[in-house]
């Protein structure tokens, strides 16, 4: 069964945590000044990259500007597919400035960049499929957002309303399996938005609230190894039921911020 599971490589672009702390709180994880073990931090972040790396996986660096502690939350930058860049609008103002770093990256690295119109935080709330883009609202990204999306990628948008502030960003509630999968935690939806995914995806892999709090829906999978929080337990033995490789990366320091590895690691679809 596991040897059903086919990768297929990609890019990644991530930031290094130099300047990662926790300053402000703007999500339910974050208390203002918790002390971060940057070094810590530092090392589980290295392991993100060589997991990445030792799975043949191409991983870009945008370098760290000071005083923007969540820029290593890469996946909030942007969302990237066909080689169009839809840009990120921050909710929280601490956040905003990030926005010039990232596009001047991608600008560097030969993209345009569209700049949004209304609050959308990137692969956040923006989750490609392959076929449908899946949109969270309810915390961050907006409706009027979602509607910007479509327009720009002419892809089909499905919007999906968030409903368990833990879980405010939809990367902390679904992942992408691959072309035809999902795993999500249904009550961090609302009823509607679950009735929508259940059809969309009749055999996803379903977590548990204990999945779901340790940050196990906030995985990477590249269609066959998925690198998820070790402490996400039952989801990690759904997966490896399932014939996905489970890749076990401890994220724990950024946890502290409301972040774990997909957040650490944008996409590029070129
Ligand atoms: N502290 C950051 C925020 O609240 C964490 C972002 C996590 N990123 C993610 N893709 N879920 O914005």
């Amino acid at each position: 069964m596991s040897d059903s599971r086919v990768p297929r490589r990609r890019r990644y672009l991530v930031c290094e945590p130099r300047h990662f702390a926790v300053q402000y709180a703007i999500n339910p994880w974050m208390q203002p000044d918790v002390r971060v073990d940057v070094d810590l931090a530092h090392q589980q972040w290295q392991a993100l990259i060589g997991a990445y790396r030792a799975h043949g996986h191409d991983v870009d660096t945008v370098e760290p500007a000071p005083g923007l502690p969540d820029m290593v939350f890469a996946a909030n930058s942007a969302v990237v597919v066909d080689g169009r860049v839809f840009g990120s609008l921050f909710h929280a103002p601490e956040r905003r400035p990030e926005s010039t770093h990232y596009d001047t990256w991608f600008k560097t690295a030969g993209f345009d960049v569209h700049r949004p119109g209304s609050v959308c935080e990137g692969e956040g709330d923006l989750v490609w499929t392959g076929r449908y883009m899946l949109a969270g609202h309810g915390f961050r990204t907006t409706r009027e957002a979602h509607r910007e999306v479509q327009e720009f990628f002419g892809h089909p948008v499905i919007s999906l309303t968030l409903v368990d502030p833990r879980f405010y960003h939809l990367d902390t509630a679904l992942f992408v399996l691959d072309d035809d999968n999902v795993s999500y935690y249904p009550e961090a939806f609302s009823p509607g938005s679950r009735e929508v995914l259940a059809r969309l995806f009749p055999n996803a892999v379903l977590a548990t609230l204990d999945d779901a709090l340790a940050f196990g829906l906030n995985s990477v999978s590249d269609g066959r190894h998925v690198f998820i929080a070790p402490q996400a337990e039952a989801l990690t033995t759904a997966l490896a039921d399932r014939g996905y490789v489970p890749v076990p990366v401890d994220l724990s320091e950024f946890r502290k911020a409301g972040g774990g590895i997909k957040c650490c690691t944008q996409e590029i679809r070129s």
